[in-house]
């Protein structure tokens, strides 16, 4: 018998656990078409605020050993522009998700009151952006900033919400717990780490921001310790992401207590057929090992 791979996500119904991370493929609805032909469970979008925004000027990205580091600076149409493209993303007959950011609280209300209007299945706050002040790990790194948000967005949608968390502090209990006692439906583990590189040619940091995030199989320990870390802490699912390449990454996120995993970067290694390789690789997985339900290797490295 073919094992079970469906998951319920705080009532969103996904087909399997795989999901696009928010970042890759940006806003335009036909890129989210393929990804579910693709075969994802679902497409996190990236991150959308209240206001139209640039960017910052290039280079804003950069391949390094085991992984990426961008600071792409939260360019963005504003929500008002994205709104129509929510609704066509909904043909794609996947689970939308849509990430949004703020620089205050009722910012992150505003911008999701809106995205919730045009369709959004869920709601991921991105509480953890590694470079740009003020929003996102200025949020994300303090329980008390965090827990306004997600009381605030909670009150304001009936969508289910997600909150994205930065690694970048001392205890992601401290701030997984504080979202849940907030009200989140989820927590996303982790957004990209604070990092940089430095051209040793010419001695100058390589992005134009200094400062970027780092993703790709660099930062996969760290997610999983983190992921390993909020289930010994929370009831709430935690959708795992960080450098998830391979279908053993994604099983290793689940044992470690994930009951979803985000693709992002894999996608410029291996192209979109990663969501087929990596859910296949987990049925087998199941198989071998005798498990009728993708549900049922959650959280198993806890009690072995
Ligand atoms: C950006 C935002 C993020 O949340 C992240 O992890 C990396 C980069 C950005 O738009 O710069």
């Amino acid at each position: 018998m073919r094992p079970n791979l469906l998951v319920n996500l705080a009532n969103l119904k996904l087909r399997n656990p795989t999901i696009l991370a928010s970042g890759l493929l940006g806003y335009a609805a036909s890129s989210f078409e393929k990804v579910m032909e693709a075969g994802a469970g679902a497409v996190v979008t990236k991150s959308i605020g209240m206001k139209p925004r640039e960017g910052f000027p290039n280079p804003t990205m950069v391949e390094i050993e085991c992984g990426l580091l961008n600071a792409m600076g939260l360019p963005n149409p504003g929500v008002n522009e994205f709104v129509r493209e929510i609704k066509i993303a909904k043909r794609a007959r996947i689970p939308v998700i849509v990430s949004i950011y703020g620089f205050t609280a009722e910012e992150f209300v505003k911008a999701a009151e809106l995205v919730e209007k045009a369709g959004a299945d869920a709601i991921e706050l991105n509480a953890s952006c590694p470079h740009v002040k003020e929003v996102g790990a200025q949020i994300g790194q303090n329980p008390h900033v965090l827990a306004e948000v997600v009381k605030k967005v909670k009150s304001a949608v009936k969508t289910p919400v997600f909150t994205k968390l930065t690694p970048d502090v001392t205890d992601i209990t401290a701030i997984a717990r504080a979202a849940e006692k907030s009200g989140t439906d989820a927590i996303t583990a982790v957004n990209t780490a604070r990092a940089m590189t430095i051209d040793v040619e010419t001695g100058n940091p390589i992005l134009a921001n200094k400062i970027g995030g780092l993703s790709g199989p660099a930062l996969k320990p760290v997610a999983v310790r983190c992921v390993y870390e909020i289930y010994e802490t929370v009831k709430v699912p935690i959708i795992g992401c960080g450098g998830i390449t391979t279908w053993r990454d994604a099983v290793e996120f689940m044992l470690a207590g994930a009951a979803a995993i985000q693709i992002g970067t894999a996608i410029m290694y291996k192209g979109l057929e990663v969501f087929k390789e990596v859910t296949d690789g987990i049925r087998s997985y199941l198989t071998k090992k005798g498990y009728r339900s993708v549900k049922e290797i959650v959280g198993l490295s806890h009690t072995n």
